[in-house]
C-alpha cells in the first residue's frame, strides 16, 4: 500500500479518515503497518494489503458465511471454473469482459474502484486502460482471492506504475472505504448476488462515484425471457444463482441513463448507470395540458370524497360552459363554498 492510499481511505464503518502508522516500509510502500481512526478504530496492513474490515462490526447471512469459506477454500481451482464457464457459452472472455470494461467510461487519468475483484481478470483488464496518472482501487472479501489476483496482475505487469497506482484492500463491499464522491467510476462483477445487503452496495458504490460518474454491477441471473426455458430449467439446475433477478430495484435515486443487459448466453444480468446529483426532479406544479388540468401536485393530494355520478356529471357541464379545466371550476367551486360556510358561522 502506497502511503498516499492512507489520504483517500476512510474507516468503513464511520467514515473518519485514517492516519498510517507504518511498521515496515519500502521506498513508497507500507509494507506492513496500520491505519488508525480518530476513534482509535486500527485496519492493519499485511503485505502491502489494507485490511479495511472489523469482524464485530460485520453480520454475514449463512449463505455468506457458506461463500466466504467457499472461495478461501477454492481460491486456486476458481480460474479453471471462470475458464470453462465462458467456454461453455460458448464466449470470448476477453472480448466479454472488454464490453462490460467500456461501459466504465475511463480515461487514462481516472481513479477507479472495482470490489469483489476475485482473482483479479478484470481488475489487470481495467489496469491496462489506466496510464501513470490513474488509480485503481482493488477490493475483495478474501484475501486467498485476493492474493492469486495479485499474482495475476503482477504477471501481467500491470504492478510497475505505468499503468498508475493499484492498492489492493480486503473488506465487505457493503461498508466502502472511501469519502463520499472521490472515484471516476466503480465496478462489480460476480459475487453481488450472495452480498448481504445488495442495496446497500449498491448505494455505497452510487456515494463514491463523482457526480456524472459510472457504476457497472452484474452477476448470475437468467433474462426473464429464458427463465421458463428448458435452457433456463437446465442451467438453473446445475447453478442456482441463474434464478436470481437483475436487482433493479435496489438502484440508487441518483442514478441516470440506467440500463440493464444480459449478455453471457443471456445467464448474467449487467446493470450500468450514471450517478446523478441526488434522485432526478420534475416540475410537479407546471398546469396539466386538458379537460381534467390540475398539476402532479394537486393531482395527488388534492384528492376529496368522491360524489355522486350526478354531480360529477353537473360539474363537468358547468366546467365546459365557464370554459375551465375541471380542475379549476373546482378549486373554485370548493372555496367559494367553503367561504360562504364560514361566513355563516
Ligand atoms: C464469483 S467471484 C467474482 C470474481 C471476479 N469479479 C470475476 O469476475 O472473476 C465473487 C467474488 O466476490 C467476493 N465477495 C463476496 N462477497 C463479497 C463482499 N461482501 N464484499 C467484497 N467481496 C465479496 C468473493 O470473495 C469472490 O472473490
Amino acid at each position: 500500500m502506497q502511503r498516499a492510499a492512507a489520504e483517500t481511505y476512510r474507516c468503513p464503518y464511520s467514515g473518519e479518515a485514517l492516519r498510517i502508522e507504518p511498521a515496515e516500509e519500502s521506498g513508497e510502500d507500507v509494507v506492513r503497518g496500520v491505519l488508525v481512526s480518530a476513534s482509535s478504530r486500527r485496519y492493519p496492513v499485511v503485505d502491502g494489503v489494507a485490511h479495511l474490515i472489523e469482524s464485530e462490526q460485520e453480520s454475514y447471512s449463512a449463505e455468506e458465511v457458506r461463500e466466504k469459506e467457499y472461495y478461501e477454500a477454492t481460491a486456486r481451482s476458481y480460474d479453471a471454473v471462470i475458464d470453462w464457464l465462458f467456454a461453455s457459452f460458448y464466449e470470448d472472455e476477453a472480448a466479454v469482459r472488454r464490453k462490460m470494461i467500456d461501459l466504465l467510461e475511463i480515461g487514462p487519468s481516472d481513479r477507479v474502484l472495482e470490489t469483489g475483484a476475485g482473482t483479479c481478470r478484470d481488475s489487470v483488464r481495467i489496469a491496462e486502460r489506466l496510464g501513470p496518472g490513474g488509480e485503481l482501487f482493488v477490493q475483495d472479501l478474501s484475501p486467498a482471492m485476493l492474493a492469486l489476483g495479485r499474482d495475476r496482475m503482477r504477471a501481467a505487469g500491470v504492478l510497475d506504475g505505468s499503468h498508475g497506482r493499484v492498492e489492493f484492500s480486503i473488506g465487505n463491499a457493503v461498508h466502502l472505504p472511501f469519502p463520499d464522491r472521490c472515484l471516476d467510476a466503480a465496478y462489480h462483477f460476480g459475487g453481488l448476488n450472495l452480498f448481504s445487503d445488495k442495496r446497500r452496495a449498491l448505494a455505497e458504490m452510487a456515494r463514491v462515484v463523482r457526480v456524472g460518474g459510472k457504476v457497472v454491477i452484474g452477476d448470475e441471473g437468467l433474462a426473464p425471457w429464458l427463465r421458463e426455458t428448458e435452457y433456463g430449467a437446465i442451467l438453473t439446475n446445475s447453478n442456482r444463482l441463474y434464478s436470481y433477478t437483475a436487482p433493479l430495484e435496489d438502484v440508487p435515486h441518483c442514478a441516470r441513463d440506467a440500463a440493464v443487459r444480459w449478455l453471457i448466453g443471456g445467464a448474467f444480468y449487467l446493470i450500468d448507470f450514471r450517478v446523478g446529483d441526488g434522485p432526478p426532479s420534475a416540475d410537479l406544479d407546471l398546469p396539466i395540458q386538458g379537460r381534467r388540468g390540475g398539476t402532479h401536485r394537486t393531482r395527488f393530494y388534492g384528492t376529496l370524497e368522491g360524489v355522486t355520478p350526478e354531480a360529477k356529471r353537473l360539474a363537468e357541464e358547468a366546467a365546459d360552459a365557464a370554459g375551465l379545466s375541471m380542475h379549476e371550476w373546482l378549486d373554485r367551486a370548493v372555496r367559494v363554498a367553503a367561504r360562504q360556510t364560514s361566513e355563516r358561522r
